[in-house]
């Protein structure tokens, strides 16, 4: 019988895919899915190559050659227990299990130890690139047992999307781990679109642009140190026409975003580990506003805003826009690493700031020029608390917060919402801050509930209370 290098649980277009990027780099493979229509689908797509379907997951077992690696690409959650509660029984020590669709960290870290006393080694793998980057290159984040990865380092280098700086994809740290910093980076995805779509819509808003207007400034905005995927994917949107109107499509698309739940658990796993993301959070909460169409529809007859018409210099302005958007996109990347630096410690990850930007160079949705100073800056220091602590990043935050302040001010004073802009500022501003007034809110605190405060003249940890009453 023939013995396979690497199997794949789940033929939808993500599975069938990255099974095609693994053997298109030499090694064989094996794949089966429950629905047999996606598994007739792949064995068609893989015609002529050295893959095969099965038709069970035991068939899938015996067809790999030992220690066997299968990798699980099935929506997060009960179908992921359901495929490992089956493969337990037929797998032995020594085999390696990969997660690699969006499951909660916490999941991962609970099956690692579940398949731990099996001796099954279980990897939590972050997956960033969508169908494309599974086919070409993705951006890997593996997390679990270190022995695993070195099993499965060379076919994860081989299939991962390269850089001038190595393959996309490193060792993440153990557990939930690779899962986490998947997490994390959507939670920045959330943030960094949210901010592309102000952009837009202060261009439309406020500048009277059309579609067509907008995309060459997309476009040009892509040649410079706003490089990224997602400046190219929004140039490239609003190119498209509406074959059926003829109007730019993206005018034709209902103003409802979706999600899926990473962006959610970032900000709700910031909470728990006590880090400010406020502009992630915007993302989501974005989100979250734009799926009551109906309510804002309703709240739009009656609530009014400023009427005042735009009476700026319109390439100055968006040559503010520019810089205010580059700032705005540097304090996400800063939430985003300073959680995942809190994280690290509270969940003992381990988790090596530089590499992680480094793998995220290529392949991944968040990939960006501007990561080649993050990962130098990590590189440089790798104890720095916030990146914008870096002298280099501390310069550009001084040089570009009067364009970001000034796009804020005219999107607030039009009545443009810019919640990710805004917050971005905001972040900025609280964290540039030395004092804070928080010093009255624990005022408050101590006024009607006794809950005592410290003094800027006394050593920390020394409490007070004040009669505030009496
Ligand atoms: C990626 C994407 C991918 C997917 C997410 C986000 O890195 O390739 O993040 O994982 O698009 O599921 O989806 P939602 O916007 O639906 O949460």
């Amino acid at each position: 019988m023939a013995q396979y290098d690497f199997g794949i649980v789940g033929l939808g277009v993500m599975g069938q895919n990255l099974a095609l990027n693994v053997e298109s780099k030499g090694f064989s493979v094996a794949g089966y899915d429950v629905d047999s229509g996606k598994a007739r689908a792949a064995e068609t797509k893989w015609a002529g190559k050295r893959m095969t379907t099965v038709p069970s997951l035991r068939a899938l077992v015996d067809s790999l050659a030992r220690p066997r690696k299968i990798l699980i690409m099935v929506p997060a959650g009960k179908p992921v227990d359901s495929v490992l509660g089956e493969l337990k029984g037929l797998l032995e020590p020594g085999d390696v299990v990969i997660d690699g669709g969006n499951s909660f960290f916490q999941d991962t870290d609970r099956r690692s130890q579940e398949l731990a006393p099996l001796g099954i080694l279980y990897v939590g793998m972050g997956v960033s690139g969508g169908e494309e980057g599974a086919l070409h290159g993705p951006s890997l984040m593996p997390g679990g047992p270190p022995e695993a990865y070195q099993l499965l380092e060379p076919i994860l280098t081989a299939i991962a999307a390269k850089t001038e700086d190595g393959p996309c994809c490193a060792y993440i740290g153990r557990g939930g781990a690779g899962h986490y910093v998947k997490m994390v980076h959507n939670g920045m995805e959330y943030g960094i679109m949210q901010l592309l779509a102000e952009s837009y819509d202060i261009m439309k808003r406020l500048l009277g642009m059309s579609a067509a207007e907008m995309q060459p400034v997309f476009a040009r905005w892509n040649e410079g140190p706003l490089n990224s995927y997602l400046v190219e994917i929004t140039a490239a949107i609003l190119s498209r026409t509406d074959p059926e109107t003829g109007l730019p499509l993206v005018e034709v698309i209902l103003d409802r975003a979706g999600q899926k739940g990473t962006g959610k658990w970032t900000s709700q796993n910031a909470l728990d580990v006590g880090v400010a993301i406020p502009t992630l959070n915007a993302g989501l909460e974005a989100r979250i506003l734009s799926a009551f169409k109906d309510e804002r529809m309703q709240a739009a007859r009656l609530l009014t805003g400023p009427c005042k018409k735009f009476d700026q210099d319109r390439n100055q302005f968006l040559g503010a826009l520019h810089d205010g958007l580059r700032l705005a996109i540097v304090t996400t990347y800063a939430q985003g690493f300073a959680l995942m630096r809190e994280a690290s410690k509270e969940y003992g990850y381990g988790l090596d700031l530089a590499e992680i930007a480094r793998t995220w160079k290529g392949g991944c949705i968040i990939r960006a020029r501007v990561l080649d100073g993050i990962k130098a800056a990590f590189a440089d220091n790798p104890e720095l608390p916030n990146l914008l602590l870096n002298p280099r990043f501390a310069a550009l935050a001084n040089e570009l917060h009067p364009a970001l302040r000034s796009v804020v001010c005219a999107a607030c004073e039009h009545g443009v919402p810019c919640l990710a802009l805004a917050d971005s500022l905001g972040y900025l501003d609280s964290y540039r801050s030395e004092r804070l007034p928080a010093n009255l809110v624990q005022a408050q605190r101590d006024y009607f509930g006794a809950h005592t405060y410290e003094r800027l003249d006394k050593p920390r940890g020394q409490f007070f209370h004040t009669e505030w009453t009496a």
